[in-house]
């Protein structure tokens, strides 16, 4: 009788051991789904879209108000909706999206519709500025914008810039990548493989430039790498991008995602029109080193940390800038949770992470039956850089 208690206490400690072991995870899984449905109003409007389950893709995110606002880049020719939102306390479990500001203005069919969407950012003042500028699928026909929507009156649009063809070409693969807001400014990774660069948009003169430089080309020795299975083979350029405080110059940050370098520059110089486009614009950069391996986002917090992912290792790196590059330490690494970590968003104290095997979806398709998609948290305990 003592022998049986005895054993049982032993495989009682055995399994608390291991689920201890099993999740010592510091991120938290907040909504996960295996594929992305709608708030469809009626059966006839789900079949006559022509939805697929499982050709769309969460890739960015932002959150304002308890809303989660979710961008979904149309990688797949089905993909109907590339802006959306779910309330914060949604379910966990797959929780359906609803097309935001509507389905009008998701259908795609005439120009004055959102087309292709792969990221976002909100301001203090609750307006969201619209990367409607991924043309890179040859899925639409119009011409990159970037929309300014307001979000305390249903998204309006309070703005709307006609991206020039010299600056980011429609026809030739523009794509705008990822934002950060700066006052009226925008800071823009411009990851068009003919053109990259750093894309600098002005609201109140509504106007836009471009800073070229080589640094913002990926690095030829850095091309390979792979995640979920997929080996990259092809150099992509900058692409993750961050904003930190500062005191009356802020220091903008930049990475190819084919390089493991981050370079930087001081967001007086890109507000400059004439050194950002000129020819000096080099002696402005900053190399600041080499991280663990190729990233695709990143964003920078309150107490001058800047979280990023790292592809091939399936984790998150945490860099406070005031310390050399090398000190950078890994947050996270996990194979189950952290697959292809893409764009991150930081609300009420914690980080949000969207981890969704991307290159794998791109090339290979999602297997229903699996997690392939999450957005995960972490409690950081500070704010959104908008908030420096
Ligand atoms: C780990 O446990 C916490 C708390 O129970 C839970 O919120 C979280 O989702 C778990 N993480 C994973 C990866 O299962
Ligand atoms: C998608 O969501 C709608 C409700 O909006 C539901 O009727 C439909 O069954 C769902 N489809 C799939 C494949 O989950
Ligand atoms: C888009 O389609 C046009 C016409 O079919 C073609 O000439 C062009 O190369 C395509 N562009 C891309 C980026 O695939
Ligand atoms: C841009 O920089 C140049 C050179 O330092 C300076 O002469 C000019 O006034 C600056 N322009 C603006 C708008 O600040």
């Amino acid at each position: 009788m003592l022998i049986r208690l005895f054993c049982a206490v032993l495989s009682y400690s055995a399994v608390l051991l291991r689920a201890s072991a099993d999740n010592n995870s510091k991120f938290e899984v907040a909504y996960e789904w295996n594929y992305i449905n709608y708030t469809w109003p009626s059966a006839e409007a789900m079949s006559s879209a022509g939805y697929v389950p499982g050709e769309d893709v969460i890739a960015g995110i932002k959150i304002y108000k308890n809303v989660i606002y979710l961008a979904l880049p149309r990688i797949k020719p089905s993909s109907r909706v590339t802006l959306a939102s779910i309330p914060i306390d949604a379910n966990k479990e797959n929780p359906l999206l609803s097309p935001f500001p509507s389905w009008e203005m998701n259908s795609g069919s005439t120009c004055d519709a959102i087309q292709n969407v792969l990221s976002m950012e909100i301001d203090k003042d609750g307006i969201m500025w619209v990367l409607d500028a991924r043309r890179v699928d040859n899925n639409t026909d119009c011409p990159p914008k970037i929309i300014l929507l307001d979000l305390n009156d249903k998204g309006k649009i309070v703005n709307d810039f006609l991206v020039p063809d010299e600056l980011c070409p429609r026809n030739r693969g523009c794509f705008l990548n990822d934002i950060v807001v700066d006052g009226d400014y925008a800071y823009i990774s411009d990851t068009t493989s003919s053109d990259p660069g750093i894309f600098v948009y002005h609201r109140d003169s509504n106007s836009a430039w471009k800073a070229r430089d080589k640094s913002m080309f990926g690095d030829p020795n850095a091309v390979r790498f792979e995640a979920q299975g997929v080996e990259n083979e092809k150099a992509s350029h900058i692409n993750g991008i961050a904003l930190c405080c500062g005191e009356t110059e802020r220091t903008f940050f930049f990475m190819p995602q084919t390089s493991l370098h981050v370079f930087s520059i001081s967001n007086s110089i890109l507000k400059n029109r004439s050194i950002a486009t000129g020819s000096n614009l080099h002696n402005f950069i900053t190399d600041e080193g080499t991280k663990q391996g190729q990233s695709g986002g990143m964003m920078c917090d309150t107490a001058s940390n800047i979280y990023y992912g790292i592809l091939p290792l399936n984790a998150v790196g945490k860099w406070n800038i005031k310390k050399p590059l090398l000190t950078a330490e890994i947050v996270e690494k996990n194979d189950e949770i952290i697959r292809w970590p893409d764009s991150f968003s930081i609300y009420k104290d914690y980080l949000y992470l969207i981890t969704n095997s991307i290159s794998k979806f791109s090339k290979s398709g999602i297997d229903k039956s699996e997690i392939n998609f999450r957005i995960i948290k972490l409690k950081t305990d500070t704010r959104s850089y908008i908030y420096c």
